[in-house]
């Protein structure tokens, strides 16, 4: 069996843990429960962007890895919510988690994390999340949200920046559902084929037939994704990634947002648990 050893390590106000097996080496902010890092060891490519001008001061989610879309996606916040602020993306990416448990087994090193979530947000909500990752070959990410309450709706993204050579030679296959355009008053378009890149990219492909998408560049990274309700494709382009403070000049050619998630209206009943997974081999 799989035995997994355990780094901690500081990056600025950030704990960064490493957890390495036979298979792979997985690397994971404590703040935002945020995968920075995943290297399979059968051909040692990094799988995962992260942006050279990433903040890692405990207070800004990291841009790049797999950041935690929750329990809202974008600016939009679920009507329930009464808050003072509504942080783009949600609550879990710029806070706390703790790690609840690790474990070896045949299927790899399994990792359970929760955030720390304010007590403003756990007066009004009554939805918790867990993050299960499994460390084999191939990363399985899976975000599983419970509501202990009334029903109530809620959004979810499991909103990885993936590696790539360069953005101008990347097609993406798999991806064959209608999409929102955020860049275009969300008019619904149909997806393309071929599936390239030649300015900024913000859909919403809206849909549950995308299980299994390449991302084809120099090498080929295949995602699949179960239950989600659609796939978001994004990638900023040279004007608005330069007024990003986080992302320097040129980077945007080196990285794609190919995004798991729940972005339709998902009403959870009492007791009911959800979960997205995303796979990356
Ligand atoms: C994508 C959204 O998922 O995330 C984009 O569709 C957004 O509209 C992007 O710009 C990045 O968001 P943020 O909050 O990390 O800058």
């Amino acid at each position: 069996m799989n035995q997994h050893t355990v780094d901690y390590q500081t990056r600025g106000e950030n704990t960064i843990m490493t957890v390495e097996n036979e298979h792979a080496t997985l690397a994971i902010s404590l703040f935002g429960g945020h995968i920075v890092s995943f290297i399979p060891k059968h051909d040692n490519r990094e799988r995962l962007w992260l942006s050279d001008t990433a903040a890692f001061d405990g207070k800004t989610p990291i841009r790049g890895g797999i950041p935690i879309c929750w329990p809202w996606f974008g600016l939009v916040s679920a009507p329930f919510l009464d808050l003072d602020k509504t942080p783009s993306h949600g609550v879990v990416r710029n806070c706390p988690w703790q790690l609840k448990s690790i474990g070896d087994s045949e299927n790899g090193t399994r990792l359970v994390l929760t955030p720390s979530l304010e007590s403003a947000f756990t007066a009004n909500v009554s939805l918790t999340v867990e993050l299960i990752v499994v460390v084999n070959k191939q990363l399985s990410v899976t975000l599983e949200t419970t509501n202990n309450g009334d029903a109530t709706a809620y959004f979810a993204a499991l909103h990885t920046y993936f590696a790539i050579n360069n953005i101008n030679n990347v097609e993406l296959l798999g991806v064959d559902c209608n999409y929102q355009d955020k860049l275009d008053n969300d008019i619904i378009k149909p997806s393309e084929s071929p599936y390239r890149f030649n300015g900024e990219t913000d859909r919403i492909h809206i849909g549950t037939t995308m299980d299994h998408i390449d991302i084809r560049d120099a090498f080929v990274t295949r995602v699949h994704s179960a239950g989600y309700d659609s796939v978001v494709v994004w990638n900023p382009w040279i004007d608005k990634s330069a007024n990003m403070a986080d992302m320097s000049e040129g980077a945007y050619e080196s990285m794609l947002c190919v995004e798991t998630a729940r972005t339709q209206s998902n009403v959870l009943a009492r007791d009911e648990t959800h979960a997205i997974t995303q796979v990356i081999e």
